[in-house]
């Protein structure tokens, strides 16, 4: 049997959870780290599966990983083969990969790495992130499967970008933060992950500012020395637990955050009728009563995320009333309305917009996480249902989460990973 998430819903979930560091800002840190010529000591690294593939990946080309414990890591880049070549079966399924083109282009003017996969919500192009290193100077081709980039020379440049990416926004960074001369990165996304990659950066010796705001200036710098630097907190990962406090009519501190990284989520709690005490390194979420109907637009940060989307989406179906959610980032991120729907939602998609008719409550049932986020909260729903829920596909949920299940049951609520058929059996009749 695969491995998935059996639960028995209903309790509300209640206590204190510490967050971890951000996924997506430690990836591009992390990638960021092969471009120095000492070592760098990274903390508060989210032990989850991308994280481990990409480190895996920068060791093949022969980046010095030293893990100091399961959060804190040395990176030498020292003695790196300029020839490196990215690709392995696992790197190819994460997004991150993409990172390593513009932190090797920079180093070493050159990059060679297995086209992104990661999770399919939506075509995800990269021509932005083309784009940009070609305006830099490079030559990039796609050919089998792998992107080359390659340049004599990388010359500073100004680079207007067509969609506001947070993934070309950083790669572009990435690399220019080696090129001559300065470059100015207009249209930049702006997301606390942004900036941390430039601090992070700036520490190893770039010379970058304005990241944060829609123009980032980045003055080029030939070498990148030693480094200490501590991850951000996990945005995505304190409003799951946010809205998991909504969702079961709670009352979860969410600590180790930084509020204003959470403000969107927060402002949608309180519109709905959750509480919401900010403190200055954690939110307190609670939850008495039936919540109300919104709507929500997703859109780049300081709008609300689209990777909230779908724990959104699951608080509001058992509000009293009609949502909306328009989702304007990616195309097909109401995968999980099927899944969602056999537990009992009212959910209607026409194109990128979701019409979601509050019900009472949600009764268990057996699911399949479609991704990452939607998996993530298939399983808070699971914790809200009356009776048992079954969540499969929880790989895609270790992707992103440590720990999932067992910050899950230090909040009160009844969920086991499962493996075998005898477990799952065990688990039902341990919870009656
Ligand atoms: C990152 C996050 C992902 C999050 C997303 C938006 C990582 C590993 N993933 O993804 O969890 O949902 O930001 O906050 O950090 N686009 C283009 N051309 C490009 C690049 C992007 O058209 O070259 C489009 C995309 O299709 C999408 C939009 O721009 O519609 C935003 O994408 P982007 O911000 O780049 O997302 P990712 O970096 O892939």
């Amino acid at each position: 049997m695969e491995q998935k998430y059996v639960i028995k819903g209903g309790n509300p979930l209640v206590g204190e959870v510490v967050i971890g560091g951000a996924k997506n800002a430690a990836l591009p840190v992390l990638a960021a780290a092969i471009m120095t010529d000492g070592c760098c000591h990274i903390d508060n690294m989210p032990n989850v599966r991308d994280i481990n593939v990409l480190l895996q990946a920068m060791e093949g080309i022969g980046a010095g990983i030293n893990r100091v414990n399961e959060n804190e890591v040395v990176i030498t880049g020292k003695g790196m083969e300029a020839d490196g070549i990215v690709d392995n079966e696992y790197i190819r399924k994460i997004r991150a990969s993409y990172y390593l083109i513009g932190a090797l282009l920079g180093k070493f003017r050159k990059a060679q790495v297995v086209l992104p996969g990661g999770c399919a919500i939506g075509a995800r192009p990269i021509d932005q992130h083309i784009k940009g290193f070609e305006a830099l100077g490079a030559n990039v081709v796609i050919e089998n499967g792998m992107i080359k980039a390659e340049a004599e020379r990388l010359i500073g440049t100004h680079i207007y970008m067509d969609v506001v990416s947070v993934g070309a926004t950083i790669n572009i960074m990435m690399a220019a933060s080696r090129a001559e001369g300065n470059t100015v990165i207009e249209n930049a996304a702006k997301e606390p992950h942004v900036v941390d990659v430039a601090n992070f950066l700036n520490c190893m010796g770039a010379d970058i500012r304005g990241a944060g705001t829609d123009v980032i200036r980045i003055n080029g710098k030939e070498s990148f020395g030693n480094c200490e630097y501590s991850i951000i907190p996990d945005q995505i990962e304190a409003g799951t637990f946010m809205t998991a406090a909504a969702v079961t009519k709670g009352d979860i501190t969410v600590k180790n955050v930084i509020p204003k990284h959470l403000e969107a989520i927060t402002a949608k709690l309180v519109e709905i009728g959750a509480e919401v005490q900010e403190f200055d390194d954690a939110v307190r979420v609670v939850a008495t009563k039936r919540l109300k109907p919104t709507q929500i637009k997703t859109l780049p940060y300081p709008g609300f995320p689209t990777d909230m989307q779908p724990q959104m989406a699951i608080t509001l179906a058992l509000s009293e009333g009609i949502s909306v959610i328009t989702e304007s980032i990616f195309e097909n991120r109401f995968r999980y309305v099927d899944e969602l729907t056999r537990m009992g939602a009212k959910i209607q998609v026409e194109g990128n917009t979701a019409l979601i008719t509050g019900v009472e409550k949600y009764t268990g049932a057996e699911v399949s996480a479609p991704d990452l986020r939607a998996g993530a909260a298939l399983v808070i729903a699971g914790l809200a249902a009356e009776g048992i829920t079954q969540v499969d596909s929880i790989g895609y949920i270790h992707r992103g989460y440590e720990k999932f299940s067992e910050k899950l049951r230090e909040l009160g609520g009844q969920i086991q990973l499962v493996e075998t058929e005898k477990e799952l059996q065990k688990f039902i009749l341990q919870v009656g």
